[in-house]
């Protein structure tokens, strides 16, 4: 199984992932804070994080991730929508964002 490593400011969490699950799905899975203010349909854009190793393993994204991309902010050529990406074979390096980090903290006051 791929090993996927988030990365956030102040830690990293390094952790293996079955092929077919959703970076956003790991990153609840693990208390990775992404977030998720549509609840993983590709209607916000707040799980975009920015693949640092790995993304050309990754299948191109769909008209609607990149339409909701649009949406971001500081969109780079590494950025995805982490409700959209789909683990494969390859292991992955995810930096998230500070617009996901900042809704995981309003969906989880309190926390982190
Ligand atoms: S959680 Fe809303 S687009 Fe991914």
């Amino acid at each position: 199984m791929p090993k996927i490593r988030f990365i956030e400011p102040d830690r990293e969490v390094t952790v293996e992932a079955a092929p077919g699950v959703t970076l956003l799905e790991l990153a609840e899975e693990h208390g990775v804070k992404m977030g998720s203010a549509c609840g993983g349909v590709c209607a916000c854009s707040s799980c975009h994080c920015w693949i640092r190793e790995g993304l050309a393993s990754l299948p191109e994204m769909s008209e609607a991730e990149e339409d909701r991309l649009d949406m971001a902010f500081d969109v780079r050529p590494s950025s995805r929508l982490g409700c959209q990406v789909k683990v494969g074979a390859a292991p992955l390096t995810v930096e998230l964002t500070e617009e996901s980090i900042t809704t995981w903290h309003n969906e989880h006051p309190g926390q982190g």
